[in-house]
């Protein structure tokens, strides 16, 4: 993608994902109608489909030509990534945000011929972006991320994953998993997965495993990943479509080869 065209898009997508947090801070202690979309546990509010028009009426306007995938479907129904296209969450974390009014974040990716070019994940409530351009490394807000540390063990990392892996399920063995929470220095539960990553990056945490995630969910914090060093996989280590549902693997590059043999059925 043209170095000039990149800037321009990143300077608007972020002017964006700002004002659209602020407006979220200022609408979320009003009426807000919340409703069921699968299951119980799959929430959605007027706040996530409001932000999500907003995104998107603002990309139409300004990039009449560019694709959307959006979770809560103002988008575009695409079959790949050629072209640009740009990768929204509006809210991820709605079960934070309802329940806590924290701990939710804006992901948007912008991804051209299917790579990432620009990655920002907004943190609303700590009014903290992580933002990056492929090639021009990470940042939290201003602050330039350091590479991920180059030597690890898995018994000091601290990985994020929530409980569903210690539950009966079709991909891994769950005495393995219960071997790996023992093996591992600690393991977090955020219930953001862009924020997860942003904290991958961040290297505040060292890993990030989820079995089941769509595009929307880590389309953004893959870009901040990859930008540290880190890397993202499905949990086989295969790559990620990002066209549909799959598990995810990111992790410091050095103890992605110790953590395999746990994801094993
Ligand atoms: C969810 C969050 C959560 C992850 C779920 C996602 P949503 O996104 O990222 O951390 O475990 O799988 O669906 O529904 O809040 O946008
Ligand atoms: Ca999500
Ligand atoms: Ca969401």
């Amino acid at each position: 993608m043209d170095e000039k065209l990149r800037n321009l898009i990143f300077v608007h997508a972020k002017k964006w994902v700002l004002e659209a947090g602020e407006e979220i801070r200022q609408s979320m202690y009003g009426d807000l109608s919340i409703e069921t979309k699968s299951s119980p546990d799959d929430l959605v509010t007027s706040l996530d489909k409001q932000t999500e028009r907003f995104l998107v009426h603002n990309i139409r306007e300004s990039f009449p030509t560019h694709f959307i995938l959006g979770e809560e479907g103002y988008g575009d129904d695409i079959e790949s990534l050629e072209g640009t296209t740009w990768i929204i969450d509006p809210i991820d974390g709605t079960m934070n945000f309802v329940h806590q009014k924290k701990n939710f974040s804006i992901s948007v990716g912008i991804y051209h011929d299917g790579q990432g070019e620009i990655g920002l994940v907004y943190d609303v409530m700590n009014d903290v972006l992580y933002q990056a351009k492929r090639g021009n490394g990470a940042y939290r807000n201003n602050e330039l991320l350091p590479p991920l540390k180059k030597s690890l063990l898995l018994e000091e990392s601290l990985v994020s994953m929530n409980h569903y892996w210690l539950c009966p399920n079709a991909l891994v063995d769950v005495n393995k998993m219960q071997q790996f929470v023992k093996k591992v220095r600690g393991s977090r539960t955020i219930g953001s997965a862009a924020l997860e990553l942003a904290y991958l990056a961040e290297g505040s945490t060292d890993g990030y495993l989820s079995l089941s995630l769509m595009p929307w969910d880590i389309a953004a914090g893959m870009v901040l990943v990859q930008e540290v060093g880190g890397t993202v996989t499905n949990i086989k280590g295969h790559p990620l479509s990002l066209l549909g549902k799959d598990s995810l693997l990111a992790c410091n590059k050095t103890i992605q080869r110790d953590i395999f043999p746990y994801l094993q059925k």
